[in-house]
């Protein structure tokens, strides 16, 4: 109950991830998209993706980190998470590098989502782990051609495994790997569950050991490499 799509309205705030956004506009997460729980994200992750604490932990203690307002301090404010180089990296599959001259790193970029993710497979109608590889290889090659800022250290590439995992869990299988596309295009297009169109939540739990494995097969295709290093990064006791 309560979890009906309905889109943002011009005061309710977004955030890069399509996930969170997802969430949001189905009332799983606060609609307004701030002052969210650590525990809203949590069970609103179980809910409606089949995805336990563990899969999301880190992201949420990181996500802690970007805001700066000391009244929401222990808040999930969905606007903060544009921060860049927290957890908002270059070489987006469905955003743009705030580098690039363009500036937008949060709002969807259709542009960005049909030169990487939605151009790959060509005459099958799902995506995997091979697709989603070439989806990664194809979004950093363009940043590294056309951001003279991009940021690509090892951190970044295991953020962006992690992520391209959890689009093929949640709209696909959590250990084959595979989605439809007409599933992970409405998710990234409109931030809509696709549940008119025949998706059901996964019955795999969605863990950090099924994203690791699924994220290393990925990685056999999408050849990232680092290009810079970074240093030791603390997030947790
Ligand atoms: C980006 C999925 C939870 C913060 C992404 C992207 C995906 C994704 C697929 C990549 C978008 C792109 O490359 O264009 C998920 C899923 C989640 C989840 C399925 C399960 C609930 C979270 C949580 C946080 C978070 C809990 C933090 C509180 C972000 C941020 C980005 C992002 C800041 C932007 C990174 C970028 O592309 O620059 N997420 N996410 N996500 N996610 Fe999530
Ligand atoms: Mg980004």
């Amino acid at each position: 109950a309560g979890h009906d799509f309905i889109p943002p309205t011009s005061s309710d705030i977004r955030s890069p991830c399509p996930a969170l956004n997802t969430l949001a506009n189905h009332g799983y997460i606060p609609r307004s998209g701030v002052d969210i729980t650590f525990r809203q994200i949590m069970d609103g992750a179980k809910e409606a993706y089949n995805a336990d604490w563990s899969s999301i932990l880190t992201a949420v203690k990181l996500g802690l980190l970007s805001g700066d307002d000391l009244n929401s301090a222990d808040k999930i404010n969905l606007g903060a998470l544009r921060l860049h180089n927290l957890i908002e990296h270059d070489a987006s599959l469905s955003r743009q590098d705030l580098g690039d001259g363009k500036g937008d790193n949060v709002r969807f970029s259709e542009e960005r989502f049909s030169a990487t993710i939605a151009n790959k497979n060509p005459g099958v109608d799902f995506y995997n782990v091979s697709s989603a590889g070439e989806a990664m290889r194809d979004a950093l090659a363009h940043s590294i051609a056309t951001n003279p800022l991009v940021v690509n250290t090892p951190k970044e590439l295991v953020v962006r495994h992690g992520e391209s995992a959890f689009y093929l869990s949640v709209l696909g299988d959590p250990i084959t790997g595979v989605a439809p596309k007409k599933f992970v295009n409405v998710f990234f297009r409109e931030e809509r569950l696709p549940i008119a169109e025949g998706w059901k939540k996964p019955s795999t739990l969605i863990t950090t050991t099924t994203l690791r494995a699924l994220g290393a097969k990925i990685g056999r295709f999408s050849e990232s490499k680092p290009s810079q290093k970074c240093g030791p990064f603390v997030s947790g006791p």
